[in-house]
């Protein structure tokens, strides 16, 4: 049984339809980030399972009960807001407290769970310390261990990170990694960084924004970091997932086989994309998606794309070049070795491996890859 459960779940501002059609299943013990563009509707679901908003429509079952209507503090679960929201007046050890005492807890039990909560969190030797005596890493680590204390049954994160520099997010992420682990509770985190999704989640939901929304209903995609990213369901998956994001090349579709698709270019180019594409009919519409890390940087004659330098980046361990292909406005970006020889006027022949394209219907829908043995996914 799942432990978390959302069927036809639908949230409405007024007339403002913000979240639709969302069904979602997530296990206990599962680290399930909730990933998106701003203003998709992440936090608003995150509330809505944390019951800080009414569920306007749809059904929400923690643990076998619907909790539509059940108040926060009884379905035992703790969050995590970006802003920390620690009491200013009080001590790291009364701020980790207050909840328990609200509760009723002894006196005992408390100093028992602020202890465990403190020496996770190694926050043992600022017990006494208010949160203006703490630095931002410090403070949401009393933001966590508040959570903690409550020992609920799923923790919810909202962009916990968002106001740390970037080494402590670093460091801070593999802070809740490690909590996830030694903790084996559930954690429903949301972020707009698809670098924090991939690595922290065994379960990414994806959510749409935009149009997208109106046809799909809210939920994009819903899998493993290592799914999405190979198996991206549509075109707003696959650019949203990896970074720097996948070239998308328009083109028409020449031919297409079981488990090989043969497509024209918008420039001219003839290339081979290895999906089952027969769906789809000769001279349609289509786009070739690839990764800038999946060109290959052999010369062959058959599946090259010609193009110009524009610029290239040098970031030392990688460089990224830049170019432009004739019939398409957009820069295609190819990651390279830190030494490639590429300078900006050259032209290039790049060559565009079929087995790492992938290909995508006139709609944004993928046509299914066909990934052969030792590719993950
Ligand atoms: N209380 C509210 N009243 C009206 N609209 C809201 C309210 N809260 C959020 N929204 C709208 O809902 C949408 C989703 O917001 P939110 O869940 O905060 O997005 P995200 O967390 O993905 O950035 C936004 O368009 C936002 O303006
Ligand atoms: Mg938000």
């Amino acid at each position: 049984m799942a432990q978390i459960k959302l069927t036809n779940v639908q949230k409405s501002y007024l007339d403002v339809e913000v979240l639709r059609n969302i069904n979602l299943e997530l296990d206990s013990g599962e680290f399930t980030v909730f990933v998106g563009p701003s203003g998709c509707g992440k936090s608003t679901l995150l509330r809505l399972i944390a019951g800080l908003e009414s569920i306007t429509s749809g059904t929400l079952e923690i643990n076998g009960m619907v909790m539509n209507d059940v108040p926060p503090a009884q379905r035992g679960i703790a969050m995590v807001f970006q802003s920390y929201a620690l009491y200013p007046h009080m001590t790291v050890a009364e701020n980790m407290a207050f909840a328990l005492k609200i509760a009723k807890k002894s006196s005992t039990e408390i100093d028992k769970a602020i202890r465990h909560a403190a020496d996770i969190l190694q926050l043992s030797h600022l017990l006494e310390r208010l949160p203006k005596e703490l630095s931002g890493g410090q403070r949401q680590r009393v933001a966590i261990g508040r959570a903690i204390v409550r020992n609920p049954s799923v923790f919810l994160f909202d962009e916990p990170l968002s106001n740390l520099d970037a080494a402590l997010r670093v460091q801070t992420r593999l802070e809740i990694a490690n909590l996830h682990d030694s903790l084996e509770a559930s954690m429903i985190y949301v972020t707009h960084d698809q670098v924090e999704a991939m690595t922290l989640a065994s379960k990414i939901v994806l959510l749409n924004a935009g149009e997208a929304v109106q046809k799909e209903g809210s939920i994009a995609q819903v899998g493993p970091p290592l799914e999405l990213y190979h198996r991206p369901a549509t075109r707003f998956v696959a650019g949203f997932i990896g970074s720097p994001k996948m070239n998308f090349i328009p083109g028409h579709l020449e031919s297409a086989s079981a488990n090989q698709a043969t497509v024209r270019l918008c420039n001219g180019a003839v290339v081979h994309a290895a999906v089952d594409a027969r769906r789809a009919k000769k001279g349609e519409k289509i786009e070739l998606g690839i990764r800038p890390e999946h060109f290959s940087s052999q010369t062959l004659e058959s599946d090259a794309l010609p193009g110009k330098v524009s610029y290239v980046e040098r970031l030392g361990e990688v460089s990224y070049t830049y170019l432009s292909v004739e019939g398409h406005q957009d820069l295609v970006t190819v990651r390279n070795d830190g030494d490639t020889p590429h300078l900006a006027n050259d032209q290039v022949n790049l060559h565009v491996p079929a087995k790492n394209s992938h290909l995508f219907d006139s709609e944004g829908k993928a046509f299914p890859r066909i990934l052969g043995t030792g590719t993950a996914g």
